[in-house]
């Protein structure tokens, strides 16, 4: 009798399954109500003294194993199912990630930064709210200069000193010469105010990229060179054309065009027809401007160059209205998402 009850228990420990019907069909063949262990007890009355209490020891051992195994299955079970349930199936395919998308004026930003680094340009940035020195003044801009009309401007305090919104980022450059000695080369991004009416073409608010360049013998033929390598690297474009111009803080002055060509119809609009582009004011610093900055013009020359950058944004991605840049529409801003 004993063996018979030794067999169950070696059964008892080999059994294993991972349904939850199994293992109560299990528990039911062993300790249910007519199950093999309630057959074992009724037995007993009948079982001879004294092999009672070796029969009654393996009895409770099944007992026990028999209970034991149910528990297990079930709480292996219980967590296999929890882990589903919290974290699902666990080999699917990741939910894709919803990745921003950079604004196309930081795409260009970063494009131009990245062009004139690697010529030798560091990048320098200073305060939006401006003091008359640093934006006018010390551009050879003084007060009453018919020029100031140029750049419509925000006046955020008139009296006793004016502070504004500046109108260029040349005002960074002013800082930049008058905390760093000659040799200079450096760009400022940044973003600039004019007091003008908002249209398609032209926004109260946007983004102006300067360069600024400081050292012996820098001539007009370097600052050409620099324009056309740098149109190149933006636009694999080189054919430029420099048009006489006019800025207080530059002499002689001049306002870059590059040939765009006339192949699509969007060209033509672009360009008006005629294939050539402006794409930002150049000039030789004027020597007022180096004296006030504290240094020599007989020993330094330079030259400095501004762009707008929204007007390059709208050239490169062929966008028609200035102001799609500031309104955040999420559908117009997601289409920047496979660029840098
Ligand atoms: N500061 C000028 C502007 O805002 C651009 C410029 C910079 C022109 C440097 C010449 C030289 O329009």
């Amino acid at each position: 009798m004993t063996d018979k009850i030794r067999a169950y228990i070696d059964e008892v420990e080999q059994f294993s399954t991972d349904k939850i019907e199994d293992i109560e069909n299990f528990r039911i063949k062993f300790l249910g109500k007519k199950g093999i262990l309630n057959d074992f007890f009724a037995e007993f009355k009948n079982v001879p003294n004294e092999q009672k209490k070796d029969f009654g020891k393996a009895v409770n051992e099944l007992k026990e194993s028999a209970q034991a195994k149910v528990e297990s299955l079930k709480s292996s079970l219980e967590t296999k199912l929890e882990d589903k349930g919290v974290y699902g199936d666990l080999t699917r395919p990741a939910e894709p990630i919803d990745i921003g998308a950079r604004h196309p004026i930081s795409i260009v930003k970063n494009q131009i930064i990245n062009i004139f680094s690697n010529i030798g340009f560091n990048v320098s940035e200073g305060p939006e709210i401006e003091n008359d020195w640093h934006n006018f003044t010390a551009l050879n801009l003084p007060e009453y200069h018919p020029a100031r009309d140029m750049q419509d401007t925000f006046f955020i305090q008139t009296n006793p000193e004016d502070i504004l919104l500046r109108t260029h980022t040349s005002s960074v450059q002013v800082r930049y010469m008058e905390e760093n000695k000659a040799p200079i080369r450096t760009i400022s991004p940044g973003r600039v105010f004019r007091n003008e009416d908002i249209s398609a073409r032209s926004h109260c608010i946007f983004h102006q990229v300067e360069g600024l360049y400081i050292d012996k013998n820098v001539s007009f033929k370097d600052l050409k060179q620099t324009l056309i390598y740098f149109t190149t690297e933006l636009f694999g474009k080189s054919k430029i054309r420099l048009r006489p111009s006019y800025f207080p803080f530059t002499e002689p002055s001049a306002e870059v065009d590059i040939y765009w060509g006339l192949q699509t119809e969007t060209d033509y609009r672009i360009t008006k027809g005629t294939g050539w582009l402006e794409i930002m004011g150049c000039g030789m610093v004027d020597p007022n401007v180096l004296k006030n900055c504290n240094i020599d013009p007989k020993e330094y020359t330079g030259f400095a160059f501004g762009m707008g950058i929204e007007r390059i944004a709208m050239l490169l991605y062929q966008i028609g209205d200035i102001r799609m840049f500031y309104e955040n529409d999420l559908r117009f801003l997601e289409q920047f998402k496979s660029s840098l």
